[in-house]
């Protein structure tokens, strides 16, 4: 039956990407346990619900366990797959782990109760993503290759085709195409997701943000060239930074070729519940409506929050302006990387302290050298050469992969938290945010006072 064969599948977000987009990661387990029992009938594709910075948070500013509240979402979810979003060699974290490391975090995610790994590398560098896959597919989950979708000179539908073939040649089991800036149009959506699928052959998942307000568009138009699902986020927490409404996309392909086939008197429930929790919370203008700016800098919503919010710390609210303009021309001079965790941090700094010091790099952070010797990866496009010179003076960048050079690192951290570990996951906590887990686990044993949890986001006063 065609009508069949074409349904596109629907994974909703609310329970990651959504609250980290709107509500700064903030939403606690207990806020997200009342919905699961509605949510799991529903019959999503799948649930995002871990990864991304949720790790961080929880420990930082929840006092929560991450891995505890995995166990917690997949015993409240028995017949629903349970997505996460890992950066690569990145993990959950900002610089690359060694593969010792990477090894036993799958592993730990996996058994924890993940199903499928969605994997991602800012520089759509191969070898950043690679041992995640292999990996992952090595713990029987499904892996999903990422292409981190952008726009610039050398980014062209050919480009990202070929990271496609690069993917499948991998092994992945599906492709990702995220465009976290929210800069996909409609008709490049339906140009990417045909060839993708003519071309590779393998399922297309397209993950969009709201931000520029065209998303919903271009999942339609997606939803004609055959993408296979899309990622959508309950109306409550929908739109603005945020994906898409899975009700309004359910509502929109209804009695068509295309019907998802889910109950929208099941979904409005769903809605329903965020929206009583979301009334706890003031969310920013910032990552509300409709942001053309990003169209414009091609900077992704949550940054351009993130650049003023720091700008005004340094009293430089007034140089906000100058930075934004600033960021293009640093991407350009690196090689055009996608503004994506962490590129987009390391482009955002150094376009500010090339403003604020009143010359461009008169002062180059230690991220920005190490990206020029090559150490997050291969830039898509070339780096100006006189910025390498300048930098590097005559040291050659690196040329392999970058996680070769780490050493493994797991037994020896094993040792230094000996004390604190209740779980072998404390590890891979303390590996990858080491202050914020040695903190964590002392307020678990009781010799730090718990967490005053506050949320900055600025919980209403009850
Ligand atoms: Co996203």
């Amino acid at each position: 039956m065609v009508a069949e064969k074409r349904k596109p599948g629907i994974t909703d977000t609310s329970l990651r990407d959504a609250h980290q987009s709107l509500l700064a990661t903030r939403m606690r387990l207990e806020e997200m346990l009342p919905a699961l029992e509605i949510m799991d009938q529903v019959g999503y594709h799948s649930l995002e619900v871990w990864g991304g910075a949720t790790f961080d948070t929880c420990m930082r500013y929840l006092d929560e366990d991450p891995w505890e509240r995995l166990r917690q979402l997949r015993r409240g979810l028995k017949n629903t797959r349970l997505q996460m979003l890992l950066r690569g060699q990145n993990l959950v974290g900002y610089r690359h782990y060694p593969d010792d490391v990477l090894n036993e975090f799958i592993k730990k995610a996996v058994e924890n109760g993940i199903d499928i790994i969605r994997i991602f590398d800012a520089l759509n560098d191969l070898r950043n993503m690679e041992q995640a896959i292999y990996r992952t597919k090595a713990e029987k989950a499904h892996a999903q290759g990422t292409i981190s979708y952008t726009t610039s000179p050398f980014h062209s539908i050919d480009y990202f085709v070929q990271v496609g073939l690069d993917l499948k040649n991998l092994g992945v089991d599906s492709i990702c195409i995220k465009d976290m800036a929210g800069l996909i149009t409609p008709y490049d959506a339906y140009e990417l997701v045909g060839r993708l699928k003519k071309e590779v052959g393998l399922p297309v998942q397209l993950h969009c943000h709201y931000t520029s307000g065209m998303a919903s568009m271009a999942y339609l138009k997606a939803v004609e060239a055959g993408v296979d699902v899309i990622d959508t986020a309950n109306a409550a927490l929908a739109m603005g930074s945020s994906q898409p409404a899975t009700d309004t996309m359910v509502a929109a392909l209804k009695g068509t070729p295309y019907d998802t086939g889910l109950d929208l008197d099941l979904l409005t429930k769903v809605s329903a519940h965020f929206e009583e929790i979301k009334c706890g919370y003031v969310i920013p203008d910032s990552v509300r409506g409709v942001d053309t700016n990003v169209l414009k800098y091609q900077i992704p919503g949550g940054m351009i929050s993130n650049l003023a919010s720091q700008l005004a710390d340094l009293n430089a609210a007034d140089r906000t302006k100058e930075v934004l303009a600033e960021v293009p021309r640093v991407r350009a001079d690196l090689g055009y990387p996608p503004l994506v965790t962490p590129s987009s941090q390391i482009v955002g700094s150094q376009a500010a302290v090339n403003v604020l010091t009143g010359e461009r790099y008169k002062m180059v952070s230690k991220e920005v050298k190490n990206y020029l010797r090559g150490q997050y990866g291969k830039p898509p496009g070339e780096i100006n050469p006189e910025l390498m010179k300048q930098v590097l003076k005559d040291e050659e960048p690196i040329t392999g992969r970058p996680a070769d050079l780490l050493k493994p690192q797991l037994a020896e951290a094993r040792k230094e938290i000996e004390e604190y570990i209740e779980q072998e996951e404390d590890v891979l906590s303390y590996i990858i945010f080491p202050n914020v887990a040695v903190d964590f686990f002392k307020r678990r044993k009781g010799l730090l006072p718990p967490l005053e949890v506050v949320n900055i986001c600025n919980k209403k006063n009850a």
